[in-house]
This record gives structure tokens, C-alpha cells and sequence, in this order.
């Protein structure tokens, strides 16, 4: 018996690890079943980066390994589809759907029809083209005819198979040339995380988990999208552009076989009647689903059948979409106003024909700026969603679109002048927000003053817009220092203002002295420091003065605050104005010092850098797990370092982990450190 090449025996232990991980890939992100834990999961990816790094010419595309490749793109290829990815015609009641039946009963002369009936889930659907088994690219429906080729993005989808193996199709009755059909989304949990962060950062904000969907899946570099956790569920089942299993139900079970991820919140009824009961039991379930739904897809279940309905224009016959009421309220939006804050900013606010929503009526939401509306495509005149989330600003979350409200046609335009003072507006390149570039803009100081009274901030009840905009049309006020030497004869002379409330006004004033350091920080009007930041801030150096020295690398050790946090602190302090500022709240007898939070010292002296995605905890958390308990966080490995924790698809950190023999851990270890 002669040995094998030495490649040939590399080859087989590598494709028996990768087939050992795809298998893990599957318990975990398909069947949310993992058999072991995430750090063996990791050591495995380990040991197959390591022998893929030794033996470069046995990485193949199909390699778990090679999720995330190739270089940001200028644009997308255009693809065509085997066969029109079409949409779904709509019903709203149980007669339209009783309709829908009799419909389908005339035009196949027969009435006993089961229906598949499948969640209708709300993000975007997707062809997934597999050739010998491999997954050769994945398309969006564009036009229905031609989509675009966005291959790089949908294989960092983790429950997507980039290869299924022969006999595992061959079980499944699928061919090894095929194609399937199914909705890419967003699971709402990384919804609000992703965009809460982007808020915090800045950026632009989506309105929905579907948007954010489109977003990344359009999105050039790909490996922002493989950490924007997206998920995918298969729904059809193609050879050719058409089915070739019998029923739609087996071809739901097929796709499951191979290893696909299948709603399984789904059921063959024998009749509408039990198609009323599945919509009726998910209508009231469907908050309890950690992804959304729009309504209930109901199919004609044999697809002999669904053949001889055919399709109309743009739907097929054999399928219909009873969607569910809004969850919001819905109303009309009847301007597009602007407002300018406190940076300059303009921000659109949607004007509302009043609608009441928990116990307020709603008259005003924001639409924070272009993208934001471009993104959701609204239009004066159209009907919008409107949700009231934890906070109080109301939000719109989607245009509706149906036969009783019909699309708003007025487009609005960003004025190219500031609605206030009548100054440039520009744009500045690769940012989302339109800015007024008058320094002197009466509505930056009125912005800055009211942020600073607000209730979150310095709480001064009383001291509302009209008084604010007197104060500083009459000069009384030309900072928020100077809201601390007004006298009562000053304000006395203001309009309407009587002597019990000017009374009461300054007895505010008075009283906001007493509140906390952190409150004073957010106040001063930093641009990225909000609340938390400065309560980070506040606990981190203890005084308004420490924070004034900080260089940004004292100041990137605080939870939370990264290059560009800490950047826009020092250029903050730098001012001299801002300075002179600091120097009169102090004469005024603000709280300047605060206490100290008191860190664990269980990491103590211990210096740690997080790469990868981790699977339970967000950066930010494990973060402040690790400061928390005395440790820091940097940015990059040195010698120095003491602890990589890496997640899964750590890269090029980990490497340098390896080659200068830090230890890395995952992030089981890390709670163990922490305790
Ligand atoms: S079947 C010709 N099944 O709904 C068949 N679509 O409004 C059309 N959708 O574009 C697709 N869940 O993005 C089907 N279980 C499901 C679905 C589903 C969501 C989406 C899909 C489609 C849209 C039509």
C-alpha cells in the first residue's frame, strides 16, 4: 500500500474539520441547538485557519473559513433570475380572503385544495443559486426580472450553506443544481442594538429592521455586513426557475432536510377555516417572534395546482398575503417642517394629522434627515406608521401602502438656506445631516440653551422656547453661563412675564446648581456625549477639571468612548470660549466634582483586546465587563497585551496574538476571569 501525497492527506484532514464545523455552523445558527461549547467551536475554527495558513493552496470558496473575503466594492453586477421573482397580492379581512378561495376554486375547477400557510416575514427576499451543490450567488429581486448580484454579503450569513454535501442533497430529493427563494432579515434584538449604537455614533439610523436589511445586504464591504447579524429562511424550491417537487409542503421539509433554515412556524390547513385559526393564533403571538411579520403567506399546497392557476401581472394566482394590521397607529403626514438644533443640524419633523397613541396625541415625529426619508421613501400626503417606543419621541416606522391610503406625491426637498436665520446649509461629504454654517445662527444658541434647561439635562422647569427665544433676541443671554446672572428686574422686562413667575424661574435656576457632574457635562452641549457618555465621563474621572486635561487616550480608556468621542471632547476643551465658559460655571457654583465609581480590582493592571463577534455579549458590554473589574480595553495587540478575547471571524488580530504569544481566550473565560 502506498502512502498518500502529502497534500492529499492534508486535504481529507481539512475537509473533515470543515465538514465537523459546518455542522456546528448548522446546530447553532439553523436548528439554535448547539451541541458544544462556543470556545470549541472556536478552537476548531482555530486549527482550521491554522492549517489553511499552512497549506494555502487547499483553501477552497466553500470553506467556512471564507465567509468574509474580497475587497469593498464600487457598485453591483446586475443578474438575471431563472424565473420572475414575483410579489403577492394582498388580503385584508377573511372575505377578501374567502374571495381569494372562490377565485381559485372557479379557475381550477376543484374545492378540495390544501393551503400551505407560512409567517409572512418582513425583510427581503432573496435568490440563492447553488451549482454542484455550492452556493454560486445570491440575488435580490430588483425588478423581479433582474436583480443584483450581491454574492460577497449573503455568504457572511451564517445560516446560509456555501455547500451542501451530494448524499445530504440526494436524501433530500434535491438535485445538485438548484435555487431557492426566502427572506433575508434582521432578527429585531440586533435591530435595536445595531441602531442604537449608530445613534450613540452619530450615524444614520434606520427606521425598521427591514430597511436595515436592505441596507446591508446593498451594503459594498462585506465585512460590514457580517457583523450586522442577518439571518435567512427558505421558502421555495427551484430547478430551472420552477418547482419540481409535487407539493409546496414537501418542498418546506426538503429545503429543511439539506440543511436550510425553515420557518417552522408553519401548517398544512384542509380548508380556510383552519387557515383562519393560524392566522388568528399568530396575529396575537406575533410580538413574541424575535423577527418581524407582516401577516400570513397562504399557498396552494400542490404544485400541479399552482401550475394550472398561473399568474397574473405581477402575482401568482395560487397564493395570496392576508396582512396584519399595523401595530402602530396610522396617519397622514400633511408637511415635512424643519427644525434647527443646537449643532446647526435640520432636522425634518413630519407634521401629523393628530393621532393619539398611549395616551397622548401625536402631532409631530421626527424624520432625522434625508437619507433617513430617502430611506423610507416618504412623501407629503402619505400614510405612515407611527410607533412610541421607550422614549418619547414618536417614531415613523413605514410608509403604508394599500387600497385605503394612497401614496403622498409632494417630494420633500432640504431648503438650501437655514429656515431660521437664513444662512448656507451644506452637507458635508459621507455625512447623513444637512448643517446651517452661520456661527451666529440665533437657533444654535437657543438650541444650546434649551438642550441645557431640558428636563434630562439641567431640569430647569419653566425656562420653555418663547421665554429662551426673548432672552437671547434681547441679548440677556448669550451663553448658558449667563443664565445664572439674571436678575428678576432683567427678566421683568421681557413680555408677558409676571413677577411670580420670574420668581419661580430663577428659583430653578437656583436649584440646578445642585445637580450632579454628570448633568453639567451632558449640558455643556459636547458634540457625541450624550447622557450616558457623561455619566461614563462623571464616573470615570470624578471632576469637570480632570476631564479638561484628558488627552483622547485617557479619555478612550472610559466605557464607551472611542477615537471619535474623545476627539470631539479635547477639541471641546481647546476653545478658548469654551474654556471661558467652563471658568463661568464654576463662578456660578455649579457641581463640578462627583465621586469616582470604585472599579473591581480582580483585572487590575490587566490589559485586554476584543476581536471577532462574540456570541453573548455586544463589544461594548464585554467592554465594560472587563473596566468594570479594573481591566482596560485597547485597541490593538502589543506585546503589552495580557488577553486577546476573540470571537468568531477574529482575524487579523488574532494572528497577531498568535505571533506574539498572547494568550487568547473566548468569552467564556472572560466571565471566568471576571467572576
Ligand atoms: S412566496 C411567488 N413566502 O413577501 C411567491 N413570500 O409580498 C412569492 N415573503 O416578495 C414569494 N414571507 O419577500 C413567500 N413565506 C413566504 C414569505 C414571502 C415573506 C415576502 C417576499 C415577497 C413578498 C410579497
Amino acid at each position: 500500500m502506498s502512502t498518500p501525497a502529502p497534500d492529499k492527506k492534508n486535504d481529507k484532514k481539512i475537509e473533515v474539520l470543515r465538514e465537523r464545523i459546518r455542522h456546528h455552523e448548522y446546530r447553532y445558527y439553523v436548528l439554535d441547538a448547539p451541541e458544544i461549547k462556543d470556545a470549541d467551536f472556536d478552537k476548531l475554527m482555530n486549527e482550521l485557519k491554522r492549517l489553511e495558513a499552512e497549506h494555502p493552496k487547499l483553501i477552497t470558496p466553500d470553506s467556512p473559513t471564507q465567509r468574509v473575503g474580497g475587497k469593498p466594492r464600487e457598485g453591483f453586477v446586475k443578474a438575471k433570475h431563472s424565473s420572475p421573482m414575483l410579489s403577492l397580492d394582498n388580503a385584508y379581512s377573511q372575505e377578501e380572503l374567502r374571495d381569494w378561495e372562490r377565485r381559485v376554486h372557479e379557475l381550477s375547477g376543484r374545492t378540495d385544495l390544501e393551503y400551505m400557510c407560512e409567517l409572512k416575514l418582513d425583510g427581503m427576499s432573496l435568490a440563492l443559486v447553488y451549482s454542484d451543490g455550492r452556493l454560486e450567488r445570491g440575488i435580490t429581486r430588483g425588478d423581479g426580472n433582474i436583480g443584483e448580484d450581491v454574492t460577497l454579503n449573503v455568504r457572511t450569513v451564517r445560516s446560509i450553506p456555501l455547500s451542501i454535501a451530494k448524499d445530504k442533497l440526494k436524501k433530500a430529493g434535491i438535485p445538485p443544481d438548484f435555487e431557492v427563494r426566502g427572506e433575508i432579515l434582521m432578527p429585531t434584538e440586533a435591530f435595536r442594538e445595531l441602531n442604537e449604537q449608530r445613534e450613540r455614533q452619530g450615524l444614520a439610523v434606520f427606521a425598521n429592521p427591514r430597511n436595515f436589511t436592505a441596507g446591508t445586504v446593498r451594503q459594498l464591504d462585506p465585512s460590514i455586513t457580517a457583523q450586522r447579524r442577518m439571518d435567512y429562511f427558505a421558502y421555495l424550491l427551484l430547478k430551472d426557475g420552477q418547482t419540481f417537487l409535487d407539493r409546496q409542503s414537501k418542498a418546506m421539509d426538503a429545503m429543511e432536510a439539506a440543511g436550510f433554515k425553515v420557518n417552522p412556524n408553519r401548517k398544512l390547513a384542509k380548508n380556510l377555516d383552519e387557515v383562519w385559526t393560524f392566522i388568528q393564533s399568530w396575529e396575537s403571538r406575533r410580538g413574541s417572534l424575535p423577527y418581524e411579520i407582516d401577516g400570513i403567506v397562504v399557498k396552494v399546497d400542490r404544485t400541479a395546482w399552482q401550475r394550472e392557476l398561473g399568474f397574473t401581472g405581477k402575482a401568482p394566482r395560487w397564493a395570496i398575503a392576508y396582512k396584519y394590521a399595523a401595530r402602530g397607529a396610522v396617519t397622514q403626514i400633511e408637511d415635512i417642517l424643519v427644525q434647527v438644533g443646537r449643532t446647526g443640524k435640520l432636522t425634518p419633523v413630519a407634521a401629523l394629522k393628530p393621532v393619539p397613541i398611549g395616551g397622548t396625541t401625536v402631532s409631530r415625529a421626527t424624520l432625522h434627515n434625508l437619507d433617513f426619508i430617502e430611506q423610507l421613501g416618504v412623501k407629503i400626503g402619505d400614510w405612515v406608521e407611527v410607533e412610541r417606543g421607550g422614549d418619547v419621541i414618536p417614531k415613523v416606522v413605514k410608509v403604508v401602502d394599500d387600497n385605503e391610503h394612497p401614496r403622498g406625491k409632494k417630494e420633500f426637498h432640504m431648503p438650501e438656506h437655514c429656515p431660521v436665520c437664513g444662512g448656507n446649509v451644506v452637507r458635508t461629504e459621507g455625512e447623513a445631516d444637512h448643517r446651517c454654517v452661520n456661527a451666529n445662527c440665533p437657533a444654535k444658541l437657543q438650541g444650546t440653551i434649551l438642550h441645557f434647561a431640558s428636563r434630562h439635562v439641567m431640569n430647569i422647569d419653566g425656562l420653555g422656547e418663547v421665554l429662551v427665544n426673548q432672552l437671547t433676541e434681547r441679548g440677556l443671554v448669550k451663553n448658558v453661563a449667563d443664565l445664572y446672572k439674571l436678575t428678576k428686574d432683567a427678566l421683568l422686562t421681557l413680555d408677558r412675564l409676571g413677577e411670580k413667575s420670574a420668581e419661580n424661574v430663577l428659583a430653578e435656576i437656583d436649584a440646578s446648581k445642585q445637580l450632579p457632574l454628570e448633568r453639567v457635562i451632558y449640558g455643556l452641549g459636547i458634540r457625541f456625549v450624550g447622557g450616558r457618555t457623561a455619566q461614563f465621563l462623571a464616573e470615570h474621572f470624578g471632576s469637570l477639571d480632570a476631564i479638561t486635561k484628558a488627552s483622547t487616550e485617557d479619555l478612550e480608556e472610559v466605557n464607551e468612548v472611542g477615537p471619535r468621542i474623545a476627539e470631539s471632547i479635547v477639541e471641546f476643551f481647546a476653545d478658548e470660549h469654551n474654556r471661558k465658559l467652563v471658568s463661568d460655571l464654576r463662578k456660578a457654583g455649579l457641581t463640578f466634582t462627583g465621586q469616582k465609581k470604585e472599579k473591581g480590582t480582580k483585572l487590575a493592571g490587566k490589559t485586554f483586546v476584543l476581536t471577532g463577534t462574540l456570541a453573548r455579549h455586544t463589544r461594548d458590554e464585554a467592554k465594560k465587563m472587563i473596566e468594570d473589574a479594573g481591566g482596560r480595553v485597547s485597541g490593538s495587540v502589543s506585546k503589552k497585551t495580557d488577553y486577546v478575547v476573540a470571537g468568531s471571524d477574529a482575524g487579523s488580530k488574532l494572528d497577531k496574538a498568535r505571533e506574539l504569544g498572547v494568550s487568547v481566550i473566548g468569552e467564556e473565560e472572560l466571565e471566568g476571569l471576571v467572576g
